[in-house]
């Protein structure tokens, strides 16, 4: 764990250089607004350690699968998120020596995230050479104008004599690679370039998937404040272009470069036009000028603020640290684009290769459901609805017949491309996420037509799939479901896996009511789609019905739990607080194979179950299972701990979802896991939103109303959380004195407060004592 960032309520804060924390910072600092993103790379050339990384949202590389071993059926690539063109680059000499923190004495460095406003600004005092030299530097990506970053790049000379020959050099470079790549390939070729007056661009296609990138940028120079009218250089080599200006600058004089840049993709835009619009975004940009555009930035922030901010008073660095997570998702997907999702590290890393995994379904949905407009959820599952025909083809491929679906554990474009046969065969829980997701919406926005128009195709192509997955058990005379992965990943091809069975039956039973509640709404909607994809209701329904009612699911009646697998007891049960603090995390320090003879947990698993379906289970059943897994759990994801902070709120347990809710809250701000310099942990932040909304808020849709059962965490004064709900934004506020509701909206409405009823006027306020 690092304790480096300063506490602030709105930014994040570093001060002083310390390289061997720079890859971490460059994690954390990151910038992005659901188009494009990049690590927090220094603008000018830094030549100590870093990873760089500049990310177009939807481009991707299939990069040839790497086995051991190859078994049939492993997809033949893994999709990349996509290092690409370099487009912040500065290169400034200063009397002839280059501005690099990694070789220059540095001082006063500091840092800072803005988070209310959406800008990472950047301060320092670097020894050049011979030269002191002061620098401030600011940088954003528009979430107004989302193919545009801007950044303005400020500095002066200190103490000299005369006047010093500046050099300048801004570029765009394409010549970058992944780390991550399985052969080392470069997987850009350069189709063009070109250099302008005040700039330039260059267009890249990706190796195999074709996928046209222009990056471009025009520059302004100014001194102390006033343009300076100098023709620079071109700078051109392979996929570079760079303009050099020379200026000669006297003591304390302010050198400015304000350099636009944008990236355009061909899903965006034909490749024709790609160089035109590039030109069009670019003057628009430049004709807004920096002032406007950050101006507009921090506006439309605010706008984002008021509908998602959480507001907690007493605990500064609690408060920083959810909004660091809150910011971090909204920069990572906006739900303008149905073809976007959101990656385990969004923006800030390569790590984990394509974008979409269940974190979308099981994690990021009620974070966007209740902060978002309702279309970006929507979009969340239309991703999924148009991915279905090869979801098909992927159960096809592995020998399902009949239009039966299996989602991919990971894609980008809906192929299956992760190639552990354990995870890719067999972690096909993920599917169940899918169809809890299309329930999880319909619950919150009462969006019903969904159903009819996509939802009801998606969740008979997932049922057909559980229906042929499972097979009859003579010996026991039910079903049984052989060979799965569950959510805990440190155990493999168990049987019976109680989580993965009992949401497959829930999605059968789900199939079998939204067929019914389409066929009753609309006949004719309900027929085109079953001769669409040739349902046979009677033939299917009545398999399906089978199942549910003669379904298999291991339990032990010795503890009175439902058993994660067919065996589990066997294992020897040793409980994580007995477990050596070197031998932590396992998954570093133990063997693969005795991780999985062991019977510790890596994430959620029959909890994850008993979270999705609370409804389902009385509370004892929930207290005996919490209290027989928990202590078993050493939560070695990061999706773990929220399931565990949500279910201990329920159960009253106010110490330990506090707890929980801190292992994530402050996760990559403080490095807990060693692993931030990889990039963030951006599907699990969302997880953190879910312990403070629906852990310490106990937020739930209740017959189409939100309920809350909220408690205050005892080193709070207060939180208060935003949430939209069916047209309505409410404020809910926590304090000692009870809970405040706060209706920001025309209409009034009727929420559940501890299990009471309340009316909400239109723009009021109603406080339920404590
Ligand atoms: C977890 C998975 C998760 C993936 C990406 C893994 O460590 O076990 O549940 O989908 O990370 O976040």
């Amino acid at each position: 764990m690092k304790d480096y960032i300063k506490v602030d309520e709105w930014k994040i804060i570093e001060e002083g250089f310390n390289p061997h924390y720079n890859k971490i910072s460059e994690s954390i600092f990151s910038l992005g607004n659901g188009r494009m993103g990049q690590r927090a790379n220094f603008e000018e050339a830094y030549s100590g350690e870093t990873l760089q990384g500049n990310y177009v949202a939807g481009v991707y590389y299939p990069d040839k699968t790497r086995v051991g071993w190859w078994k049939n059926g492993y997809p033949e690539y893994f999709a990349k998120v996509l290092n690409a063109a370099n487009w912040i680059g500065i290169d400034i000499r200063v009397g002839g020596e280059p501005i690099d923190l990694a070789t220059n004495r540095v001082d006063e460095f500091r840092r800072e995230l803005n988070m209310k406003e959406g800008f990472l600004k950047r301060t320092f005092r670097a020894d050049v050479g011979k030269t002191l030299v002061d620098a401030e530097v600011i940088r954003f990506c528009s979430i107004v104008d989302d193919e545009v970053g801007v950044i303005q790049y400020n500095f002066r000379p200190i103490g000299v004599d005369s006047a010093l020959t500046i050099a300048i050099t801004p570029y765009i470079n394409g010549n970058v690679k992944n780390q991550d790549a399985n052969y080392d390939e470069n997987f850009w070729n350069e189709i063009d370039k070109n250099i302008w007056s005040d700039g330039g661009y260059v267009h890249m296609k990706t190796k195999k998937t074709g996928f046209d990138v222009v990056t471009g940028m025009k520059c302004v120079i100014l001194i102390d404040g006033k343009p300076v009218d100098v023709k620079p250089e071109p700078v051109v080599k392979e996929k570079f272009i760079g303009i050099e200006y020379k200026l000669y600058v006297e003591d304390m004089q302010e050198v400015t470069i304000l350099k636009f840049a944008a990236n355009l993709s061909s899903q965006n835009h034909t490749v024709d036009q790609l160089i035109d619009n590039l030109k069009t975004v670019l003057e628009k940009a430049i004709d807004k000028g920096f002032e406007t555009m950050l101006a507009e930035q921090a506006a439309a922030w605010a706008e984002k603020w008021k509908h998602n901010d959480i507001i907690i008073e007493g605990d500064a660095s609690a408060q920083q640290g959810i909004r660091f997570n809150i910011f971090q998702l909204n920069q990572t997907y906006t739900g303008e684009d149905d073809r976007l999702n959101i990656g385990p590290k969004g923006f800030t890393g390569e790590k984990y290769g394509g974008s979409t995994y269940w974190d979308t379904e099981a994690y990021c949905v009620p974070f966007y459901l209740a902060t978002a407009p309702q279309k970006v959820t929507r979009n969340l599952l239309l991703y999924r609805y148009k991915q279905l025909g090869k979801a098909i083809e992927n159960a096809a491929s592995l020998g399902f017949k009949n239009g039966a679906a299996l989602y991919p554990m990971v894609t980008m474009d809906g192929t299956e491309c992760h190639n552990e046969w354990e995870i890719t065969f067999e972690e096909i829980h993920r599917n169940g996420a899918i169809a809890y997701a299309i329930f999880n919406y319909v619950r919150y926005t009462g969006d019903e037509a969904y159903l009819a128009d996509y939802g009801l195709e998606v969740l008979i192509a997932i049922a057909r799939f559980w229906s042929q997955r499972v097979n009859w058990s003579e010996d026991k005379q039910q079903y049984v479901m052989l060979g799965v992965t569950g959510p805990n990943e440190y155990e493999n091809n168990i049987n019976n896996n109680w989580y993965t069975s009992t949401i497959a039956v829930w999605c059968m039973k789900y199939a079998l009511e939204v067929a019914e509640k389409v066929k009753s709404a609309d006949a004719d909607k309900y027929h085109a789609l079953a001769a669409k994809i040739s349902f046979n209701e009677a033939e299917e329904s009545a398999k399906w019905s089978d199942i549910i009612e003669k379904m298999y699911y291991p339990y032990s009646e010795k503890h009175g739990v439902f058993l994660q697998q067919d065996g589990y007891l066997d294992k020897e049960q040793i409980l994580v607080k007995d477990l050596p603090a070197d031998q932590r995390p396992i998954n570093q320090k133990w063997s693969w194979d005795r991780i999985l003879r062991s019977c510790f947990i890596k994430q959620a698993d029959v909890l994850q179950g008993i979270y999705f379906f609370e409804d389902q289970y009385d509370m004892d059943t929930i207290r005996r299972n919490f209290d027989f897994y928990e202590p078993r759990t050493v939560h070695e994801s990061s999706l773990s701990p929220c399931v565990h902070a949500i279910l201990a709120a329920k159960l009253g347990d106010e110490t330990r979802a506090y707890e929980f809710y801190l292992r994530t809250s402050r996760l990559d701000l403080d490095d807990y896991n060693n692993d931030t310099e990889d990039g963030c942990h951006t599907t699990s932040m969302a997880g953190t939103w879910m312990s403070v909304v629906e852990g310490f808020g106990g937020m739930r849709v209740k017959d189409g109303k939100l309920s809350f059962q909220p408690f205050l965490p005892a080193k709070w004064n207060s939180f208060s959380f935003h949430v939209g709900f069916r047209g309505t934004l409410l404020n809910i506020k926590v304090s000692k004195d009870g809970v405040q509701i706060t209706n920001h909206s025309e209409a009034e409405t009727v929420v559940i407060v501890h299990g009471k009823e309340q009316l909400v006027k239109a723009n009021d306020e109603l406080l339920v004592e404590a």
